[in-house]
């Protein structure tokens, strides 16, 4: 169901390809946003992400495939598309020599409809650094004027490349809440990265690339279940207690034991704990440190590839 969206889709881009020589860097992607949805590609390095998003900004040219953004073609209409979206580029140059509010100034006369510079200032809290060089801002600040100048035409589709990478947790959460606030606004937004919590903190879709492909499109809870129906109640193991008994526990699929812990992966979490704690009740004993243990997007990502996403 949530593989395409049927209701007011933004974004639609079907069976897109792009090659450098013998390198497929988009290899058929098809996906579709809705409206006020936040999506992203996370994907390690080399997935395909930038190539695909800046295609749909109309800075690249595909071989092959439809893209298109508010009905608008990004193949041909890429001058018409410029109005109406708003980009952070992965690579961005951010003008050393200008102030914050002068780089934000002179993105503003770029379009023929803007949002007034102290709004901008304010909306990404960059208050104390307006006379401040693009140069001598910190990384998560230089994040966000990027993410200003991308918010001067107040678009209604927003796209960020990479928006965290190489920043500090603390910058993250900031620029986490700057898109929390953007959602909020409505707007549709694309991100991309390749940090799995980002994905699963921010989108309310995603599509898991990676060379070149879509190997998986869902939410985060989706993508976890369709491959992981099973929970692990995790415990110290219990000594005296055979894994006979433990498997013998309702729901129970299976045991396992590493480091003094003991899983039990299960397709009922709260029967196999009330069975477990009446089990080990009786014998006088208490399961320490009880916990239950979910799959990730990152274990979903390993399944899928046989590699770990990096960081
Ligand atoms: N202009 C180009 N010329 C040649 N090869 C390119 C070009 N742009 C991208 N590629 C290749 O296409 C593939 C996909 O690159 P892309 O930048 O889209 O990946 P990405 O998912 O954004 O990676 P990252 O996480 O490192 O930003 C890579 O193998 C890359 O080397
Ligand atoms: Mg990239």
């Amino acid at each position: 169901m949530s593989q395409t969206v049927s209701s007011d889709v933004v974004i639609r881009v079907r069976d897109v390809r792009k090659s450098y020589g013998d390198v497929h860097a988009v290899d058929g992607v098809s996906f579709e946003v809705a409206r006020g949805e936040v999506f992203g590609l996370l994907g390690p390095n080399g997935a395909g992400k930038t190539t695909t998003v800046e295609m749909l900004e109309g800075l690249r040219k595909p071989d092959s495939g439809q893209l298109e953004i508010l009905g608008i073609d990004a193949d041909s209409q890429p001058d018409a598309l410029k109005q109406r979206i708003g980009v952070t580029l992965q690579t961005a140059e951010l003008y050393p020599k200008l102030t914050v509010t002068e780089v934000i100034d002179l993105f503003r006369s770029f379009y023929t409809r803007s949002l007034p510079t102290d709004q901008l200032i304010d909306f990404l809290d960059l208050g104390e650094r307006r006379k401040a060089l693009t140069r001598e801002l910190s990384g998560g600040q230089r994040q966000r004027l990027a993410v200003a100048l991308a918010l001067v035409n107040d678009p209604e589709v927003v796209f960020l490349d990479e928006p965290t990478t190489g920043l500090d947790p603390a910058a993250r959460r900031s620029l986490w809440d700057l898109v929390e606030r953007l959602r909020e606004q409505a707007k549709t937004i694309l991100l991309t990265t390749h940090y799995m919590e980002e994905a699963d903190h921010l989108c309310d879709r995603l599509a898991i690339m990676d060379h070149g492909r879509i190997l998986e499109i869902g939410t985060a809870a989706e993508l976890i279940d369709r491959r992981f129906s099973e929970r692990a109640v995790r415990f110290d193991t219990l000594p005296g207690v055979e894994d006979a008994e433990l498997t013998a526990l309702p729901a129970v699929k299976s045991v396992k034991h590493d480091d003094g812990r003991t899983s039990l992966y299960t397709g009922d979490v709260p029967t196999t704990i009330g069975a477990l704690l009446a089990l080990t009740e009786a014998r006088g004993l208490e399961p320490g440190d009880l916990g239950v243990r979910k799959a990730t997007l990152e274990d979903v990502f390993l399944d899928l590839t046989g590699r770990a996403l990096r960081d």
